[in-house]
């Protein structure tokens, strides 16, 4: 890349992770008025129907909403109030000016971060740690205003600190990461002993905010977790380094939506993070989370300094080989950095994530078998194939659950 190129790639970035603190930011002013619409609402209908609504405490419970969306508003500009951990200053909390604006879905992906193209800088460093954000000349700011759709992936946030740091979590952990994590002591049955353990190297892609990488150097295995979404990140950093007690974080993650509600309790639910003290790791154990892109970082381009290649003596993809543009890539770069006689262990459903973007991006669509006729071309052996039900940051109050039917497999490379 030109220097001019990077100068340019460094200031995107730049930008986009200004953008991500300030929908933190904005999160309250902006939810508040979401909630003021239901408010409004109840005084377009007939005074006597009001009544009705009235003896039914209705304004009450929007009442609730707000304090319990103030609540979510504190914990979020916590995450943020430290940004300058990414080597970032909030410089435009300032002129954060945040109303309701509509979405214009023509500017993002269908699913999935839209910044896709976006990493932090200095992706191999920890990326709790890293921070050379080149910063831009002085210029006129142009004011963000968060989108429907930047707020959509922080109220997913809370609903994936539900899943990864919450007791309500943790069936939906079993499902998900015990089998994984099963799976990976069983085929290192040998390793009993915390010594042996932490000599093995294990890549978790696509981390999220990092329960599932933490359980397995919680079990005393050397864990890479990697990420490239910011919201995750500051989201992980925050609860990995910046919270002490089991419980000390409350949060509403379902008062977003009014809909499918059997009760006001399933809307008003608070939830407590984390269940554990995530720096309760064993002392023996090596936990890490680097930043960027999974291509970019394990792939063709990986830093020369840091080889990456037969590397990783397990790879753990959770809900994650769908995010792939393009999955011969991601398989072969599996592929690639497993170590001879690793193992690669894969949970999740095939919700490609760029189908129907609206970003020119290509998107390969396999089905599963196709994915695991692939998945052998490229040079594994497949077994323990199955299918676990499972839910992805559920409300299990609700009156609507998705339930994914997902592929479950461990796989070796061919000898
Ligand atoms: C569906 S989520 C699954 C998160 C976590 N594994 C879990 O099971 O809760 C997919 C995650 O992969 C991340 N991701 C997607 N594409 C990525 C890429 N190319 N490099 C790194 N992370 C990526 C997303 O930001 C998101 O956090």
């Amino acid at each position: 890349m030109s220097s001019e190129a990077h100068t340019d790639h460094a200031e995107e970035e730049r930008v986009h992770f200004q953008n991500v603190i300030s929908t933190f930011n904005s999160y309250t002013q902006y939810t508040l008025a979401a909630n003021n619409r239901r408010r409004r609402d109840i005084y377009s209908v007939p005074l006597e129907d009001q009544a009705l609504l009235d003896a039914l405490g209705y304004k009450k419970k929007l009442d609730d909403a707000d304090e319990a969306i103030l609540v979510n508003g504190d914990f979020l500009s916590q995450i943020v109030s430290q940004p300058d951990l990414f080597g970032n200053d909030n410089e435009d909390e300032e002129e954060d000016d945040t109303t309701l604006s509509e979405d214009n879905p023509a500017n993002h992906p269908s699913h999935g971060e839209p910044s896709h193209s976006h990493r932090l800088a200095h992706a191999h460093e920890h990326a709790h740690s890293h921070g050379s954000h080149s910063h831009a000349a002085p210029g006129r700011k142009r004011k963000f205003r968060p989108t429907d759709f930047d707020m959509d992936k922080l109220r997913s946030t809370l609903k994936q600190f539900v899943r990864d740091w919450s007791e309500e979590g943790l069936s939906e952990r079993e499902h998900c990461y015990k089998p994984m994590t099963d799976a990976l002591v069983e085929y290192f049955s040998h390793a009993q002993m915390p010594d042996d353990r932490s000599k093995l190297r294990v890549l978790v892609p696509g981390a999220g905010l990092g329960r599932l990488a933490w359980d397995v150097a919680n079990l005393g295995f050397s864990c890479q977790g990697n990420e490239f979404s910011h919201c995750m990140l500051l989201s992980s950093f925050f609860i990995l380094n910046r919270t002490d007690q089991i419980g000390q974080h409350t949060l509403y993650p379902y008062v977003h939506s009014f809909s499918n509600a059997p009760n006001r309790n399933s809307i008003l639910k608070k939830v407590y993070i984390p269940d554990v003290r995530p720096s309760d790791l064993p002392p023996t154990s090596n936990f890490s989370l680097v930043a960027g892109d999974f291509e970019e970082i394990y792939g063709t381009k990986s830093d020369p300094d840091e080889p990456q290649s037969g590397q990783w003596n397990a790879i753990l993809t959770c809900f994650f080989l769908d995010t792939a543009k393009n999955i011969v890539n991601y398989l072969r770069i599996i592929h690639k950095i497993l170590a001879p006689g690793g193992v690669w262990i894969n949970l999740g459903p095939l919700l490609w994530h760029f189908e129907n973007n609206n970003t020119n991006d290509p998107s390969i669509e396999l089905d599963l078998e196709e994915v695991k006729m692939l998945a052998e071309q490229i040079g594994f052996d497949l077994s323990n194939t199955r299918t676990i039900d499972t839910t992805y940051t559920n409300n299990a109050d609700s009156m609507l659950g998705y339930v994914y039917h997902a592929a479950f497999w461990t796989a070796t490379k061919k000898g």
